[in-house]
């Protein structure tokens, strides 16, 4: 076994001879679950290379801006949610994952046969989706006799790897969501930080004013937010030692020999504290990736949350986004604060991390208001007209 401590030598490794890490060790566990099919758990292979590279035309930059009205959808019925019944925020948040037209896109991967699905779609009611592009292509194919390269099973397969990453259920079975938990360590963040609150607030007003919600369209000009985000995964990598590749082929890395079939872990956590790269780690900066030439200090992001070469979280982008409406959101339309105790003092809370393959925050308890009648009002009739 490997196990890489920077992220040279997981480029160096990972991405550069990527071709020789793309394979999986087998997760037993999995596979008796019936989860072997799943890209995340495939190993290297003509199945794992059709899996791929389906998902990753489903999930390029490019793609996922089909899923952008959904997502500003969600996060502002998510935020007026936590409004409403600010102490049950992250039953609110977590309910996001569930909403009814991602639940279309998961519930039915994995029993609902095809015919089922097609109705929806012939009846115009469809929405955008990775399961609906795919079985698009393979009832084309099969009105024109095309062979399709894709069986149903694959097509399952390929979605359900969808679901089981965005549940979180890919590296161990207590399935708190990737992109909930990413959300409330944002949260967590902007709880503790004020300071940050402030400055990302002050960049939304600036951008956005405060007569409108923010959308997809102001992102290029809110690189504060996309700062923020990219802070939470550095701060806190959800997988803070990745999910595991195997090697093909015999290696020799820096004089060292690494045989065929070694099982290669990257310590993202050891990454994201590195501070030959990193000052003072332990802080949470949005600030560190402003650009020196802008008065920032110009440190890389982390690449590592989202792992690395040709096993990269394929939904990286699409995750990424969620978070980033979510919390451009709630920042422009909330304050996010301490509770206070009877002393009329903030309380600060222990924050307690699990630890093992994925590591998440416990509870919080954070306090949630409006931030002014105005922007309870914008939320309202966001939601209203969504419906
Ligand atoms: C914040 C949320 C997320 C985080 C932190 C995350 C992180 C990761 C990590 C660390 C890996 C392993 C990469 C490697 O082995 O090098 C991975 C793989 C994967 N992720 Fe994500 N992920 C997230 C959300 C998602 C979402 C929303 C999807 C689906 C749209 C997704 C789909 C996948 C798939 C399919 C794989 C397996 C890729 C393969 O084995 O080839 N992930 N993810």
């Amino acid at each position: 076994m490997v196990v890489l401590n920077t992220q040279k030598a997981a480029n160096e490794l990972l991405d550069k001879r990527g071709a020789n890490y793309q394979d999986r060790p087998r997760f037993v566990l999995f596979d008796v679950m019936g989860w072997g099919l799943t890209l995340t758990f495939l190993p290297y292979g003509p199945r794992f290379r059709l899996h791929r590279s389906a998902l990753q035309t489903g999930f390029t930059k490019t793609a996922i801006t089909n899923y952008r009205p959904i997502q500003e959808d969600e996060a502002r019925q998510a935020v007026s949610r936590i409004l409403k019944r600010p102490e049950a925020w992250d039953f609110s948040l977590r309910r996001l994952q569930h909403a009814r037209r991602w639940g279309w896109a998961i519930k039915n991967l994995h029993d609902i046969p095809f015919s089922a699905i097609k109705k929806e779609f012939d009846a115009g009611t469809a929405n955008p989706s990775f399961a609906y592009s795919l079985l698009t292509k393979y009832k084309e194919n099969e009105d024109e006799g095309v062979p399709n390269e894709f069986t149903l099973q694959d097509i399952q397969g390929a979605s359900g790897a969808v679901f089981i990453a965005g549940s979180n259920t890919f590296t161990r079975a207590d399935s708190v969501p990737q992109t909930f938990a990413t959300t409330t360590i944002a949260i967590l963040n902007m709880m503790l930080n004020p300071e940050v609150f402030a400055k990302a607030r002050a960049e939304i007003d600036r951008v956005v004013g405060t007569e409108r919600l923010p959308t997809f369209q102001d992102r290029p000009n809110l690189r504060y937010i996309d700062y923020l985000v990219e802070e939470v995964s550095r701060w806190r990598p959800l997988s803070p030692i990745g999910i595991p590749h195997k090697s093909l082929e015999d290696d020799v890395y820096n004089g060292m020999f690494i045989p065929k079939g070694t099982v290669v872990y990257y310590n993202t956590f050891a990454m994201s504290r590195d501070l030959n790269v990193y000052k003072d780690p332990e802080k949470f900066n949005p600030d560190r990736y402003i650009p020196k030439e802008e008065g920032g200090d110009g440190e890389p992001l982390l690449v590592g949350p989202f792992g690395f070469g040709r096993r990269v979280c394929v939904g990286r982008h699409l995750a990424q986004a969620s978070v980033w409406i979510i919390m451009a959101t709630l920042i422009a339309t909330t304050d996010i604060l301490k509770p206070v105790g009877p002393d009329g003092k903030p309380i600060e809370q222990t924050i307690q991390f699990s630890t093992g393959l994925s590591s998440h925050p416990g509870k919080l308890d954070v306090v949630f208001k409006p931030r002014s009648e105005k922007a309870e009002r914008l939320l309202a009739e966001a939601v209203k007209d969504a419906q």
